[in-house]
């Protein structure tokens, strides 16, 4: 199969780590350009790589030894960009936030359509170890139907100093892991998502965006995720807990999934609630509870590879397969606007921040 010759447009940090790890895959990709319009930064890379430096875009997007061009510039370029290198007839890899605002929005449904099979999303956090071996166990109806899961993404305890913490700049928690954390939420939920209730906090961050992130979705399914994402927490919370109507997950540190469940063999008696006076000791439930055959189990997460290499790995193999080898691709267009729609409808319901909307 033939290698994928491609370019990074932006070279800032999330830029040099696509650049490290696609490189690194020489059996499937090349880069061949590179455009940053910090002419310093795209010389430094294309010398380090042996490629071609731009520092205009147009002149980059020319670069008929492109195929694919993968967008790492700011949040508030990106649909625009994607727009402009799809016009280009490249195939785009686009960074997340995908879109910000609603024009955004429109725009990235309407390349989707006039492009198909040429836009692909880079939610790479899909691809998390502890994530994926969640997702496995709640989908495979170990724990019964999971009907309440909570996430929680607490940072280091930090006061961010980068654009990421300016609204005008298209920053805040919402915008910056609220994407990948939303792909989280919806893979859980298996069903589209019929209510959203958040509550957004400035915290400690320099800027005017937000830095405590609170959300809360609940699928058409009725499965309801309870969403954390923050900067200003100093003891990190439970990563993810899942309650499924014959057991229980807890993954405390993205290191070790502890399980206790109901055995799957086991069918629940039939029993009904009586309004007859209860017994004066006990008549609560634990006895039955306590007989059921509960198991115990502990999942170990491969940390063979670091997460953060992981997800880039990951995302650089299922973006080969999709362009040769007609494999779909796991990130979905339509479920990836979907997080950019719910973004925007919590925007709306957290109107004291100035969001450019
Ligand atoms: N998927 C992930 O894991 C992940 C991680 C980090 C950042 N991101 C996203 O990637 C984007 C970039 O984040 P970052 O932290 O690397 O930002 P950054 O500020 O470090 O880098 C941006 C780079 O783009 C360049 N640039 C800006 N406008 C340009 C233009 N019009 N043409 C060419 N170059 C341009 C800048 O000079 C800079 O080098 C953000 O939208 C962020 O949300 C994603």
């Amino acid at each position: 199969m033939s290698i994928i010759n491609f370019g990074i447009w932006g070279l800032g940090r999330i830029g040099n780590t696509h650049m490290r790890h696609f490189s690194s895959l020489t059996e499937r990709y090349q880069p061949v350009a590179v455009c940053d319009v910090d002419a310093t930064r795209a010389n430094e890379m294309a010398d380090a790589k042996q490629c071609q430096a731009y520092d205009q875009p147009q002149t980059f997007l020319n670069d008929s030894n492109m195929q694919l061009v993968i967008i790492a510039t700011r949040s508030l370029d990106h649909a625009a960009h994607a727009k402009m290198a799809l016009q280009a007839g490249k195939t785009v890899l686009l960074e997340k936030p995908i879109g910000v605002t609603e024009a955004d929005y429109q725009t990235l449904k309407q390349a989707n359509a006039d492009f198909p099979g040429k836009l692909f999303f880079l939610h790479n956090h899909r691809f998390e170890p502890a994530f994926q071996a969640i997702l496995e166990i709640v989908r495979s109806g170990k724990l019964g139907k999971v009907h309440t899961i909570k996430l929680r993404r607490h940072h280091q305890f930090r006061r961010r100093p980068d654009w990421q913490s300016l609204l005008a700049h298209g920053g805040g928690q919402l915008s910056c892991w609220g994407p990948h954390i939303l792909d989280h939420a919806m893979q859980l939920i298996n069903a589209p998502v019929k209510d959203v209730w958040s509550h957004l906090q400035r915290i400690n961050t320099p800027g005017d965006a937000d830095d405590h992130v609170k959300v809360i979705l609940v699928g058409e399914n009725d499965t309801l995720v309870d969403f954390e994402i923050s900067d200003a927490v100093a003891i990190r919370g439970t990563f993810c807990t899942a309650y499924g109507d014959r057991g229980t997950l807890i993954c405390a540190d993205e290191k070790t999934i502890q399980l206790k469940y109901i055995d799957p063999d086991f069918e629940l008696p039939q029993i009904t609630a009586s309004a007859e006076q209860p017994p004066t000791k006990g008549g609560f439930g634990h006895e039955e509870s306590g007989g059921f055959p509960w198991q115990t189990e502990t999942v170990n997460i491969s940390t063979d590879v670091n997460m953060w290499d992981q997800v880039e790995i990951d995302i650089a193999n299922h973006l080969y397969n999709a362009i040769r080898n007609d494999i779909p691709f796991p990130v979905a267009n339509e479920d990836a606007l979907e997080i950019v729609r719910i973004t925007n409808v919590i925007k709306k319901q957290n109107s004291q921040f100035e969001w450019i909307i």
